[in-house]
């Protein structure tokens, strides 16, 4: 089923309206960090770091580290749910505006900031992409330890899910009277209303510009929930999960990684801002392209929409940025946001949207 270019039109107008009441960032706001809902914390860190006078990506990796690091965010680094093994493997990559270089990993193990060995990657090898067991011991000779990565929560989520999987097989589901205090809460927060089709969320993505104009972008993530072992998905694919061009501005994305990769969203983004977009209205119009191309019916609703959620980032050279979402809400209703730092704090912004409605 196709979506008709009438009813894409109808909804980016609604969307474009929704976006407009967003003010644009004058230039004498920068440095400007810009990241998924999940980085508040992250971008005033980042923002932090440029004004004083700290190269805009280790301000970004900085950043995003404080989410790497931290266990209750289970979808990015330490804590992240693992995959269908119930081993935890992270995917991240950086990009470096000023020298147009770029650092990748995917499928890493036991390292809880996987930007950290991308940015090695980047600055100390010939090669932007390394992957499983070839990034561990990348990782391992640049004094990484190899550190346990799945917290207690996410075993018993993992756990919780295997248990659920299949009737036809020798694992017994849980009693609803007698969930642990934990997965119950897990369910609550990620709105999972089929324990086998269980959603999956997350991921974070930063674009940062400081005072001069010169940019970065990195992102990270622990991936799908209960992934395939070696899944990678689009955070460590530069021109996916991440890209930066230090004429233009940098972009990047969390949600639906496959979807992303087969648009090259992150290149995409920073491509329309080259025609002049603003941040945001680029970062809809790549959601549009990914609305536009998605076509195998088990991907689509109803109504033909996309039946998955992605959100774009974006920031220009000047300092204007923008975040859009394919819906308006995420699964438990909550409005779509990101979060976004400046000269004047850190603040969390709504998110345009290309359709209205829960994902
Ligand atoms: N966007 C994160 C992932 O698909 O793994």
């Amino acid at each position: 089923m196709t979506i008709s270019r009438r009813k894409l039109l109808g909804t980016a107008a609604v969307a474009a309206a929704a976006a407009r009441v967003v003010k644009a960032a004058p230039a004498t706001a920068r440095p400007v960090a810009v990241s998924s809902a999940n980085g508040l914390r992250a971008v005033e860190r980042a923002v932090k770091g440029m004004m004083g006078g700290e190269d805009p990506l280790d301000s970004a990796i900085a950043g995003v580290n404080i989410v790497e690091d931290d266990p209750t965010d289970m979808t990015v680094g330490y804590g992240g749910i693992p995959n269908e093994e119930g081993v935890v493997q992270l995917d991240a990559c950086v990009m470096h505006g000023p020298t147009a270089r770029a650092g990748a990993v995917a499928s890493l193990e036991g390292v809880k900031n996987p930007t950290r060995v991308a940015k090695l990657v980047m600055e100390t090898t010939d090669h932007i992409l390394l992957v499983g067991p070839g990034a561990r011991h990348f990782a391992t000779v640049n004094g990484f330890a190899n550190e346990n990565l799945l917290t207690e929560k996410a075993r018993k989520v993992w756990l919780f899910w295997k248990q659920n999987l299949s009737d036809n097989d020798k694992w017994l589901e849980p009693d609803p009277a007698h969930y642990d205090p934990d997965v119950k809460a897990f369910i609550e927060e990620n709105g999972w209303d089929d324990l086998r089709k269980p959603k999956s969320g997350g991921t974070i993505h930063l674009s940062a510009v400081n005072a001069r104009g010169d940019l970065a972008g990195c992102t990270s993530t622990s991936g799908l929930f209960f992934k395939m072992p070696g899944r990678v998905g689009d955070s460590p694919i530069i021109g996916a999960g991440c890209f930066t061009d230090n004429d233009v501005g940098s972009a990047g994305s969390t949600g639906r990684g496959e979807a992303n990769i087969l648009v090259s969203g992150g290149h995409l983004t920073v491509e329309f801002m080259r025609q002049g977009k603003h941040p945001r209205d680029a970062c809809l119009m790549t959601l549009e392209r990914i609305a536009r191309t998605t076509r195998e019916k088990r991907l689509l609703n109803v109504a033909g929409r996309p039946n998955f959620g992605i959100r774009f980032y974006a920031v220009n050279k000047a300092g204007q940025y923008g975040g859009a979402s394919m819906y308006s809400h995420n699964s438990t209703g909550k409005r779509r946001q990101f979060a976004v730092a400046d000269s004047s704090g850190a603040r969390m912004e709504d998110a345009a949207f290309l359709f209205e409605g829960r994902m």
